[in-house]
């Protein structure tokens, strides 16, 4: 089984907020990317709900028909209350502030491990799969093992922004973090600032991986090619293997 591309729709929802009313129409591109080839949608609602509503995401859940991931800080209560009422197939948590532009930082899971443990819990009794964003560093994935998660996700943004600078460094912490994900038996999810051009190596450097999840470059790049274009070029991406 390949990677999934699991297509962020934040931006598309940022959009349609810079000028009230109902255009882009976010439940449309949910519908779009996944009949144009998409595994998946996630969103990232926020406490101030200045991209995806909370009620977006209730109506977004009515016509998933693939895989629906919603990604957030736990500590929100509504966050919580959010996800046990809609019921994704995945929750993706994030240590994320009130306001934070975008996240910036994974769990730290041996200082966290107990509150991690708890919240966990509470997702995967009500029959959700967890995935936490951790950064690419071996304790974090160790760790991560002890607080029940089914998943971890990468933290890619220093892998995108070194890339093109040395590839070869910019990977090395993550093979040497998903292995240790791996043999303790975690799954291996990854986001953030993943792009056409950097997405096919760490696919190849890492090709137990699971699902990515991306979203500005993607939405950027349907400006140019077209929103089934964008998903199209994204999934060759991840079916490449040479280049
Ligand atoms: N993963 C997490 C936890 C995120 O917060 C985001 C951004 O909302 C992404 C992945 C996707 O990042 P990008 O929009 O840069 O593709």
């Amino acid at each position: 089984m390949g990677t999934k591309l699991s297509v962020n729709i934040n931006k598309i929802a940022t959009l349609r907020n810079s000028r009230g009313g109902n255009n882009p129409d976010v439940i449309k591109a949910a519908i779009d990317c996944q009949k144009f080839g998409a595994d998946g949608i996630t969103v990232h609602p926020r406490p101030d709900e200045r991209h995806i509503t909370y009620n977006d995401v209730r109506e977004i859940s009515k016509i998933i028909t693939t895989e629906f991931n919603i990604e957030g800080n736990p500590t929100e209560e509504k966050f919580v209350a959010l996800v046990l009422e809609v019921m994704p197939a995945q929750v993706t948590l994030v240590p994320d502030a009130i306001g934070q532009l975008t996240s910036n930082h994974g769990w730290n899971t041996i200082k966290e491990k107990d509150y991690l443990k708890k919240t966990i819990e509470l997702f995967k009794n009500a029959g959700i799969r967890v995935s936490i964003f951790i950064d690419p560093v071996e304790e974090m994935a160790a760790a991560a093992a002890d607080t029940g998660t089914d998943r971890i996700e990468l933290y890619t943004e220093y892998y995108a922004k070194t890339y093109i600078k040395n590839r070869e460094k910019a990977i090395a912490d993550y093979i040497k973090t998903a292995r240790i994900a791996e043999a303790k038996g975690l799954g291996i999810n990854a986001g953030h600032d993943l792009d056409l051009e950097n997405l096919r190596y760490f696919h190849q450097s890492i090709p137990y991986l699971l699902e990515v999840s991306i979203g500005h470059a993607l939405i950027c790049d349907a400006l140019y090619f077209g929103l089934e274009n964008a998903v199209q070029l994204y999934k060759r991406e991840l079916n490449s293997y040479y280049k």
